[in-house]
């Protein structure tokens, strides 16, 4: 694969990549090469300007979106009982702590900004990393991004008009673009103003979680509640059926989502190797406590039936303890909650694009960055696609998309930790999971992914089309007439 024409079209005469490794490749190479051979744009992996609490909000700001607060139900339905929904909480963050330790792995040895753009690159080859920047780029950033700015959108039109009238279609998409064009200012303007308004998010996102949790207690204490069901048999009704628990783990899975964030941006940390872990090891588990936590606070409110019947369960809770008062407070810091994983997300996705640029994969321009040192022109790309999908997306559908083609790269790039363990085991790796992490991880994203294309095969074969739809792409823009592909120095 290193022959590919990107690889003989470094303008030098480097070895390939994965010679150096063999005869030895620190971490510390990686980022020579970087720094040294990927062109004028050095900027942005040379700043090294995020620091762990950086990351931390990277990470945190995009797990906790609105999924927490409005997949309950669509978990406890499927579960069919208290006891074995808050089972399927706990085994999704597993899961997903199992497949940041096995990102973790891959991205402190190969250290460089483009998550699994930079693995599949350095472990299949060139086309296998193209082929996540296509599908990454075109639709699974800015149609995730889509996802949640409607989500704000639906929160802050739900704030100002209640919950028991539908949201008018245009508001929702007016307000949804409103979030995104903030967001893309916040981060075209500096990398400062979006890690600071990272970091405050962040805050803001476990204060929201806390003060769940404390309505929860209110409620209980103001005997506004069913605790009745907390002390029966919490395995009542659990259902039975395989099927049912891939549907709550594939909703319990998207709040958990996010965990590969700081994996874009590695090669911009302070001290990736030390703070790389750190990140995930805190992350996880305190995402996965305040989740528990804040189930726990449903339940002791909320009837089983209510949980199961709403969309929008925690304003349903602020409703019931506090009224008119609490719906609105809760809304308004769900809606800023999305903000957060939008501007998140929207940071990410132009260090991504980025990285794709300098690859030769975008043209030149997309290497290019602003006076302040903001990838500016990837930021603006993937905003107006994320416009696109706002409008003409279709919610579900993105959701189906989002949900086949990430698990399909996330099971592709964890099987490369075993790969590389295999055929490179004396690479330098700075942290290495235990072996059983990425087999767990894969064993149970194969399982979600085959439930995917047995439920919903022809949407699962479109994905499996979309992202088969790069190779051609790929092969015109490094060998056809689109061109002479962009030298890289
Ligand atoms: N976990 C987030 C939420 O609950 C969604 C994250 C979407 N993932 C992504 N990579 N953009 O809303």
């Amino acid at each position: 694969p290193w022959d590919s024409p990107i690889g003989s079209d470094f303008g030098d005469d480097r070895e390939p990549l994965h010679e150096r490794t063999e005869s030895g490749h620190t971490v510390e190479s990686f980022q020579l090469q970087q720094s040294t051979d990927v062109g004028p744009q050095q900027a942005l992996d040379k700043q090294k300007s995020l620091t762990y609490f950086n990351c931390l909000a990277l990470v945190m700001g995009l797990q906790v979106g609105s999924g927490i607060f409005s997949s309950p139900g669509t978990v406890d339905h499927n579960a069919g009982s208290i006891g074995s929904a808050i089972i399927v909480w706990a085994v999704a963050g597993v899961l997903a702590w199992t497949g940041a330790c096995s990102y973790t792995e891959l991205g402190s040895t190969i250290p460089l900004n483009g998550s699994s753009q930079a693995y599949l690159n350095y472990v299949f080859g060139s086309l296998a990393g193209f082929l996540f920047a296509w599908a990454a780029l075109m639709v699974l950033k800015p149609g995730s991004a889509a996802i949640i700015a409607l989500v704000f959108g639906e929160y802050v039109v739900k704030m100002c008009i209640g919950t028991d009238t539908p949201a008018p279609f245009w508001a929702v998409t007016l307000a949804a673009l409103g979030g995104l064009a903030f967001v893309t200012g916040l981060n075209c303007f500096s990398t400062k103003s979006s890690t600071r308004a990272g970091n405050g998010f962040l805050v803001l996102k476990l204060g929201l979680l806390l003060l769940i949790f404390i309505v929860g207690i209110v409620g209980v204490a103001k005997k506004e509640t069913r605790s009745a069901q907390i002390s029966e048999n919490w395995f009542n009704g659990a259902s039975t059926k395989l099927g049912n628990y891939a549907v709550a783990l594939i909703a319990g899975v998207w709040a958990y989502d996010g965990w590969d964030n700081v994996n874009y941006v590695t090669s911009e940390m302070k001290n990736f190797r030390r703070d790389l872990p750190r990140v995930i090891h805190t992350a996880m588990p305190v995402v996965i406590f305040c989740y528990l936590l804040v189930n726990l606070a449903y339940f002791m409110v909320l009837d089983k039936e209510e949980v199961r019947s709403t969309q929008t369960v925690a304003v349903l809770l602020a409703g019931r303890v506090m009224g008119r008062a609490g719906e609105i407070i809760v809304s308004l810091l769900i809606a800023l909650s999305c903000l957060g994983a939008l501007n998140a997300t929207t940071f990410t996705a132009g260090r991504l694009a980025y990285a794709s640029a300098q690859e030769g994969h975008l043209p030149k321009l997309f290497s290019r960055l602003s006076a302040r040192n903001t990838p500016i022109y990837c930021i603006l790309m993937e905003c107006t696609l994320a416009a696109v999908f706002i409008f003409f997306g279709g919610f579900e559908s993105l959701v189906m998309f989002y949900g086949v083609s990430s698990y399909l790269f996330y099971f592709v790039t964890v099987a490369s930790v075993l790969v590389l363990r295999f055929r490179e085991p004396e690479l330098d790796r700075p942290y290495k999971t235990f072996l059983t992490t990425p087999i767990i991880f894969c064993s149970v994203a194969l399982f979600l992914i085959s439930y995917g294309f047995f439920e919903k095969p022809r949407q699962a074969l479109l994905s499996l089309l979309f992202i088969g739809s790069g190779i051609p792409v790929y092969f015109l823009r490094h060998y056809g007439y689109m061109g002479v592909s962009e030298p890289r120095a």
